[in-house]
C-alpha cells in the first residue's frame, strides 16, 4: 500500500528583539503538508488558506523546491507527487511562513522517499534554503532555540520557555518580504552598538532560562535591525510602546516583520487590544491576539494512502 505523509509544522517568531538570526521562538499557529506519490508524472498542489490565491502551484513552490532537494540526494524520483498544503501561516508577515513550508517539504519528502536524513541534516538543508537558521531551528524542535552557524550547519539549544510566558502578535493586512526588510539593513556596526546587541541578547536567554521575565523590556531591545525595519512599518514605534504600557514584558518585531510580538504574562487581551486599535490610528487593519508557545515543534505521520477526497 502506498504511504501518504502529513506533516505539521508551527510559525515561529525570529530574533526576540536583539538576537538577530540566533534566537527563535515556536507558535501555535500551524501549516499542514499531506503528500503522496503518484503514477501520472508532474507535481499536483492544492492549497488551502494562506497563499491559496498567490501561490505558484509548480516547481517554483518553495515546498517543492525543497522536496525536489532531498530527491536530489539519490534513489529514484517518483514520477508524480500530489500535495494539499493548508496554510494557516500568513505569508510574508515574519512569522516563518517561508521556514515552515520547507522544513515540510524536507520532512515530507524525507518520510516519502525513505530517505533517512537525520534531524542534523534536515535542519542543514532548511537553513541552506532560507538563508537563516533562526525560524527553521524552532520550527523543528519547537520551544525557544538559540542557534549559531558553524559552516552550514546550524547548532542549536531549546528549551521551554517560563509557563506563565504568553505571546501577543499584532499582524497587520500588508506584507514585507524578508528579502526586502535584509536589504535595509547596513553592512557594518558600530563596537558599542554590537556589544549593546550581545549583551542583550544573552540578557533574553538568561531571563528566559532562570524565569527573570523582570528583564525582558531592557533585554530584548535591539540595535541591529529593528531601527532599520520599524521606519518601513507606519505606526510600528507606537504600537509597540502601547504594547509596553498596556503592560507588556517586553516587546520586538517579529522576525523580519512587519508583524509585532508582545510577551506577557498576563493581560494578552488587553494588549492585543491596544495594539490593535493603535494601529488603526494610523490607517493600518491588523489581527491581534494570543498565540500558543509550541513546544512539540514538526510533528509528521505516515499513514496508508486513500482518496483525499475521504478524508
Ligand atoms: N533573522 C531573520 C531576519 C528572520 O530578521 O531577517 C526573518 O524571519
Amino acid at each position: 500500500m502506498e504511504t501518504r505523509v502529513t506533516v505539521t509544522v508551527p510559525a515561529t517568531t525570529a530574533n526576540l528583539g536583539p538576537g538577530f538570526d540566533s534566537l527563535g521562538l515556536a507558535l501555535g499557529l500551524y501549516n499542514r503538508l499531506e503528500a503522496e506519490f503518484r503514477a501520472e508524472p508532474g507535481w499536483h498542489l492544492e492549497i488551502v488558506g494562506a497563499g491559496a490565491d498567490t501561490l505558484p502551484r509548480d516547481e517554483t513552490n518553495i515546498v517543492v523546491e525543497a522536496m525536489q532537494r532531498v530527491f536530489e540526494r539519490g534513489g529514484n524520483p517518483p514520477s508524480g507527487v500530489r500535495l494539499r498544503l493548508t496554510n494557516e501561516i500568513p505569508l510574508a508577515r515574519g512569522l516563518g511562513s517561508s521556514a515552515a513550508a520547507r522544513v515540510a517539504g524536507l520532512a515530507a519528502a524525507n518520510a516519502l522517499a525513505q530517505a533517512n536524513l537525520s534531524e542534523a541534516e534536515l535542519l542543514r538543508l532548511a537553513a541552506e534554503l532560507e538563508g537563516h537558521p533562526d525560524n527553521v531551528v524552532p520550527a523543528v524542535c519547537g520551544g525557544f532555540t538559540v542557534t549559531a552557524m558553524a559552516g552550514s550547519q546550524p547548532l542549536y539549544v531549546r528549551f521551554d520557555p517560563p509557563s506563565g510566558l504568553r505571546a501577543v502578535i499584532a499582524v497587520p493586512d500588508f506584507e514585507l518580504p524578508t528579502a526586502q526588510a535584509r536589504a535595509a539593513l547596513p553592512e557594518t556596526y558600530s563596537r558599542a552598538d554590537a556589544v549593546h546587541n550581545l549583551s542583550r541578547t544573552a540578557l533574553v536567554v538568561a531571563a528566559l532560562a532562570s524565569e527573570r521575565l523582570d528583564l525582558l523590556r531592557a533585554a530584548m531591545e535591539d540595535r541591529i535591525h529593528q531601527p532599520y525595519r520599524l521606519p518601513l512599518i507606519p505606526g510600528a514605534e507606537e504600537v509597540l510602546a502601547v504594547a509596553l504600557e498596556a503592560g507588556a514584558l517586553g516587546v520586538a518585531l517579529s522576525g523580519a516583520g512587519p508583524t509585532l510580538l508582545a510577551l506577557t504574562a498576563e493581560n494578552a487581551a488587553a494588549i492585543a487590544q491596544a495594539m490593535q486599535s493603535t494601529w488603526a490610528q494610523h490607517g493600518i487593519q491588523c489581527t491581534a491576539r494570543e498565540v500558543g508557545i509550541e513546544k512539540g515543534g514538526l510533528r509528521v505521520v505516515s499513514t496508508p494512502q486513500v482518496e483525499f477526497a475521504a478524508l
